[in-house]
């Protein structure tokens, strides 16, 4: 396990931010750490790389055990904080060079190595630019670009797309997938559940420093009790067409709205029941329109489990 932390409790005060948290992870994954705001995320992370002291339990990193004295481990680190830490008196090309000399001292090595790096984030046009002529997402870039242009076996990316836009964030995450086919580590922590189904091999669903849930995407949404649930557009639908449907073996529940024309059928878990649907339809000649079909997401777990949504309105 290139990454195991066992029974991490952080306290503030009164306040359990760690509540024996675990996490393993391996080589080449990318592992997701997804959970609300204040649930944890950068607290674990800070615990893991022994930024902070915490009250119980033991970090694992390279498979040896991590402390504030392993600089021979912190060097192998990469870490993108949430925070963006870019000086602003440097420019671009300076930040990285500034940030890469931290690790590596052999010039021509450095020099290569800044190349690289910023060539990786796309911001060889921006290079002479300093941080605040850069727009939110490419200074999120040049934070991304700091923290891994040494060329660390772990990466740790603290929501590294928050408020960037949607070109930077497409950029960001196909940069870490590309790092992760390097053979790289990467720990990411998000609140948003779209990535983490993007991009995370495996993931922890985190609350209240609590790990509720852990797996891959398709495991955890497995855990969800609700199955398919399909909306369609219906006007006029005749009582025995909505009686038939109901008294589909694989139907849990029907609602219609015949104002609106809006149709939805919750179906049993595991069941999919959209050909007897569309079937049912065609048998009475019934004309539908904007079909569509949503399955159990994360958010749905989280819901079932805590009563609350994931996300918030950012
Ligand atoms: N230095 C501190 N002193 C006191 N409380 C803290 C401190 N740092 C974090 N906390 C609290 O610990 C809890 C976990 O915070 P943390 O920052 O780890 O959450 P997070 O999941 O990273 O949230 P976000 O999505 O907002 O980044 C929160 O309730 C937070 O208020
Ligand atoms: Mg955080």
């Amino acid at each position: 396990m290139l990454v195991e932390m066992k029974d991490i409790v952080k306290r503030y005060g009164n306040l359990l931010a760690l509540d024996y948290f675990d996490l393993e992870a391996e080589k080449g994954e990318i592992y997701g750490l997804l959970g609300p705001n204040g649930s944890g995320k950068t607290t674990a992370i800070n615990c893991m790389l022994s930024l902070i002291k915490f009250d119980n339990g033991t970090v694992n990193l390279f498979g040896e055990k991590m402390s504030p004295k392993r600089d021979d481990l912190k060097e192998r680190i990469g870490l993108v904080m949430q925070d963006i830490g870019v000086y602003d008196e440097l420019t671009v090309e300076e930040n990285i060079t500034y940030f890469c000399g931290l690790y590596i001292s052999d010039r021509k090595k450095r020099k290569a190595y800044v190349e690289e790096a910023i060539d990786f984030v796309g911001m060889d046009s921006h290079r002479k630019f300093k941080p605040p002529r850069l727009s939110g997402g490419l200074k999120r870039r040049l934070n991304l670009a700091c923290g891994i242009a040494h060329k660390p076996d772990l990466i740790i990316l603290d929501e590294p797309t928050v408020a960037v836009d949607p070109q930077s964030r497409n950029h960001i995450l196909e940069n870490v997938r590309a790092l992760a086919q390097e053979g790289k580590t990467i720990i990411y922590t998000t609140h948003y559940m779209e990535e983490v189904e993007a991009i995370c091999d495996r993931l922890s669903i985190i609350d209240r420093g609590k790990v509720l849930v852990r797996g891959t995407t398709e495991e955890i949404k497995a855990m969800s009790s609700s199955g398919e649930i399909i909306h369609v557009k219906a006007f006029h639908l005749e009582d025995d067409l909505l009686d038939r449907i109901r008294d589909m073996k694989e139907v849990d529940a029907v609602n219609y709205e015949p104002a609106a024309g809006q149709l939805v059928v919750y179906f049993s878990k595991g069941e999919s029941g959209l050909m007897s649907l569309l079937r049912l339809f065609e048998e009475k000649n019934t004309d539908f329109f904007d079909l569509h079909v949503k399955t159990p997401s994360l958010n749905d777990v989280f819901l079932e489990i805590t009563g609350k949504e994931l996300r918030d309105n950012d």
